[in-house]
């Protein structure tokens, strides 16, 4: 066995021919489907594109995903999961979901529809049609509030969310223990802390993308509380080289893919300043809902030790790469004409 940048040779007798990404045209999911490609899998997406959008994949298309490697359903559809029944693919790796916390709070029907029978529909076809390995997001929000002296949480921590959110992607991981057991669907299932990185964006999208559009737009930034709740930030190449590793494997059950470390608030705010060179003064604001989780970070053992897996981007370096991407989207960037294309293709 030889050492590599992540540690560990993966089993070349693992190599995944067919990937299937859910919410490949996500966030996550984008980086995870270029990455699959350099691997050498034949990978494809199937998204709704409520979040998604075709533009996140620009990498993937200049790396050979064409029109028919982008499946346009809704994982909540029997019909949506039918490319798996069809394509066969050997992993599926589940990202598409509905991701955001305060959207949780405002909408919990949407989001228990989408993190719960979506995924419940996923799992289902995975076991039926003889997928090897499902590889599963969830969230550090099933832990819930955690006392400081249990950080960083270990996989084995009791599972107790306190928000909406946390509550449905909790689910999801009792949904999947209930399918490996009853129908012997292995899978791998990632507790991702705070990820954060290009092509973040939108209305609740993560803490550091928000903070780096709004200091680039000349716009005051806004602090919950009094900024020294922490949470754990990885940078999203660090993700999608962990699900890339986890192909390789065998399942490995629940697994913290983080930094292990806890960031406050303001320590973020001051990072994202320098790297954006904008020096404005926060403001700060009462929390306006109880079910905020004050201190976050996860403890990365088992990754580093089944899975070879560790992160290797900084978060200084994380927050420049980051705050880069939000001046190029901010300066309005050219999308590439084959991504045009697949654009008019897909709304057609
Ligand atoms: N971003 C984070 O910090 C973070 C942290 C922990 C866990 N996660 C999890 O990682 C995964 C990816 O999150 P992300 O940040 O890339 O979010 P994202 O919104 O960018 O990606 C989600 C993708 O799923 C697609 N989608 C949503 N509903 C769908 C449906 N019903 N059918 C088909 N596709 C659908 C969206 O269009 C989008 O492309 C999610 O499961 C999320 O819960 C994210």
């Amino acid at each position: 066995m030889s050492v590599t940048a992540v540690g560990v040779d993966p089993p070349t007798d693992l190599m995944p021919r067919r990937v299937l990404v859910t919410g490949g045209a996500g966030f996550i999911g984008s980086h995870v489907v270029a990455r699959l490609m350099l691997m050498g899998s034949e990978v494809r997406v199937l998204d709704n594109f409520s979040t998604g959008r075709i533009e996140n994949l620009a990498d993937a298309v200049s790396g050979g995903l064409t029109e028919a490697d982008i499946v346009s359903g809704d994982i909540r559809a029997p019909e949506g999961v039918e490319v798996i029944h069809e394509w066969q693919p050997d992993v599926v790796v589940h990202l598409a979901a509905q991701p955001s916390v305060p959207t949780a709070r405002r909408s919990p029907l949407y989001d228990a529809d989408v993190n719960v029978f979506g995924t419940v529909n996923v799992l289902d076809a995975c076991a039926r049609g003889g997928v090897r390995l499902l590889i599963n997001a969830t969230s550090s929000d099933i832990f819930g509030s955690v006392a400081a002296h249990e950080l960083p949480v270990r996989e084995d921590h009791p599972i107790a969310p306190v928000s909406p959110y946390g509550v449905s992607k909790a689910v999801g991981v009792h949904y999947l223990d209930w399918y490996g057991r009853q129908h012997g669907l292995s899978y791998t299932s990632m507790v991702f802390g705070n990820v954060y990185g290009p092509r973040q964006e939108g209305g609740d999208c993560g803490v550091v993308s928000l903070m780096a559009d709004a200091l680039l737009g000349g716009r005051q930034v806004v602090i919950h509380d009094d900024g020294t709740q922490t949470r754990d930030f990885i940078y999203v190449s660090d993700v999608a080289e962990a699900i890339a590793v986890a192909c390789h494997h065998n399942a490995v059950g629940m697994v913290n893919i983080a930094s292990g470390r806890q960031t406050s608030v303001n320590e973020v705010y001051d990072t994202v300043r320098q790297a954006s060179g904008v020096d404005n003064a926060a403001r700060y604001e009462p929390l306006p809902w109880p079910d905020e989780v004050r201190n976050m970070a996860l403890d990365t053992t088992k990754a580093r030790e089944l899975l070879g897996w560790y992160p290797k981007v900084s978060f200084t370096e994380g927050v420049r790469l980051t705050v880069r991407d939000a001046r190029r989207r901010q300066a309005g960037s050219q999308i590439l004409s084959p991504v045009r294309a697949l654009e008019r293709a897909i709304s057609h």
